[in-house]
């Protein structure tokens, strides 16, 4: 079931969404070659509970640590570990997601560490640019379809592969509601978008196959056949004035 939110609830997710903009932000800058992914995450969890929120992901179904981290071939679910030390040459995804006055926000991001090669510098810009074309498409009267079908023609014009397997997420009280928002599908297909949709847009884009496998630790997704991949994910208000970035603030679209 699809819950609409109404001005007052939207309100409140987008105090939530701004926080989790401010804190990724933050996150950006403790992200440096030589620390462990598990010190990124403690200062995560340590500026979300600062502000009087909650991770979201810390205890969901059983998930030990407040934010992903997911290196070079693996394409999210990552666990934080004080044995993983983020190196030069490396892309790494960090996700977050976090509780305020219980409306939820979830976003990510990819950075390169240091020099990193040309071609995983393209596959992060591109992955960005999969979520604007996918965000872009998120206005009232289209369809999900058109979100899919956005990031699709535009990872696969650059040869990329979508992952299809996992998907975006309608987002508010709950981390993941309905409906599921794929990244790829044909145009003009799929649920009508209404005002007062919220949902997570992510696109999982890889350098190779879109195929991917899970680790023995039952979070870690990889590529199957060990190329890179990018994540990117804003939570998304489908508004009459068009879509807005809950956790991108101020951005508006040409
Ligand atoms: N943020 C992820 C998503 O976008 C979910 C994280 S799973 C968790 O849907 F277990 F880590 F919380
Ligand atoms: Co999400």
């Amino acid at each position: 079931m699809i819950t609409l939110k109404n001005a007052d609830q939207l309100a409140k997710m987008r105090s939530a969404g701004h926080l989790l903009y401010d804190i990724l932000q933050s996150i950006r800058e403790v992200i440096v070659a030589g620390e462990s992914t598990a010190a990124v995450d403690a200062y995560a969890e340590e500026r979300i509970r600062r502000h009087g929120a909650v991770p979201s992901f810390l205890g969901y179904q059983g998930y030990p640590k407040s934010i992903c981290t997911s290196i070079d071939d693996e394409v999210v679910h990552g666990i934080p570990s004080d044995d993983v030390i983020i190196t030069q040459g490396s892309i790494l995804s960090v996700d977050c997601g976090l509780i305020l006055d219980g409306w939820q926000a979830d976003s990510a991001f990819t950075i390169a560490i240091g020099q990193v090669s040309p071609e995983k510098l393209e596959l992060i810009r591109v992955t960005e640019e999969c979520f604007f074309a996918g965000a872009k498409a998120s206005f009232e009267g289209n369809r999900l379809g058109d979100i899919g079908h956005a990031v699709q023609q535009l990872a696969e014009s650059h040869g990329f592969g979508v992952v299809r397997s996992l998907t975006g997420h309608g987002i508010g009280r709950n981390m993941h509601e309905d409906p599921s928002v794929p990244n790829y599908g044909q145009a003009g297909r799929g649920s009508r978008l209404k005002a007062g949709m919220t949902i997570a847009i992510e696109p999982m884009i890889t350098l190779g196959d879109y195929r991917i496998v899970e680790m023995e630790d039952g979070w870690t997704i990889k590529t199957a056949d060990g190329s890179a991949c990018s994540h990117y994910e804003h939570t998304v208000a489908i508004t009459p004035q068009g879509p807005e970035l809950l956790t991108l603030p101020g951005y508006r679209f040409e």
